[in-house]
């Protein structure tokens, strides 16, 4: 299954970015993972008709892919501003996140894992500029994200690791039976 993968962090030692990576690693031969970087120009109304290439590649991927992950922190209580952005260009325009399925997955260094964001994220994706298709419950909290790696630089976290594996079938199983 062709997945892309939008990283809600753009820092080169973003945490998510690592878990978006251990994701593609860990389930190839299920998922076809490629990851997105988020970092586009600022939407305008002024020139979502004519819009910077970056938007055009980045919708482009989405629109190809037959399912979305989302993996991002938390900033502030809800979703980072790069993120945010970015759903705003997939709004309008081309909706390329229109129907398509979406799986969430979010890591913080607080204890509460990105659930706060999630909840505004998964508000944001069923709006009707977006009318995404996210799977219902099967929420994947990280909290603590600085503790669950070793010296190598491994996501080691066993019992989120076990829930994964749970909720990446239980998102094939469920695009399937949309097609
Ligand atoms: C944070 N962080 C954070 N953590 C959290 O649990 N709840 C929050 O509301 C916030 N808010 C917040 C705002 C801003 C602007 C920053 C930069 C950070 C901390 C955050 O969880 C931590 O920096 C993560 O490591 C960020 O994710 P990446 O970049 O490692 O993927």
């Amino acid at each position: 299954m062709e997945i892309v993968a939008i990283v809600g962090s753009l820092r080169k030692e973003s945490y998510n970015l690592k878990i978006a990576k251990f994701i593609k690693d860990r389930y190839k031969d299920k998922l076809n993972i490629e990851i997105l970087i988020p970092d586009l120009p600022i939407f305008n109304e002024d020139i979502e008709k004519d819009p910077p290439v970056e938007v055009i590649d980045f919708k482009e991927k989405i629109k190809n892919a037959e399912g979305v992950l989302i993996v991002s922190p938390e900033y502030n209580h809800s979703i980072p501003g790069g993120l945010k952005n970015a759903l705003d260009w997939c709004s309008r325009g081309d909706r390329v996140l229109a129907k398509k399925p979406v799986f969430i997955v979010g890591a913080s260094n607080g204890n509460v894992g990105t659930a706060r964001s999630q909840m505004d994220l998964r508000t944001v994706l069923n709006s009707p500029g977006l009318n995404a298709f996210v799977l219902p419950s099967n929420l994947v909290l990280i909290p603590n994200v600085q503790t669950l790696f070793n010296e190598k630089d491994e996501f080691v976290d066993e019992r989120t690791i076990k829930y994964l594996d749970k909720v990446v079938d239980n998102f094939i199983d469920w695009r399937m039976k949309m097609s």
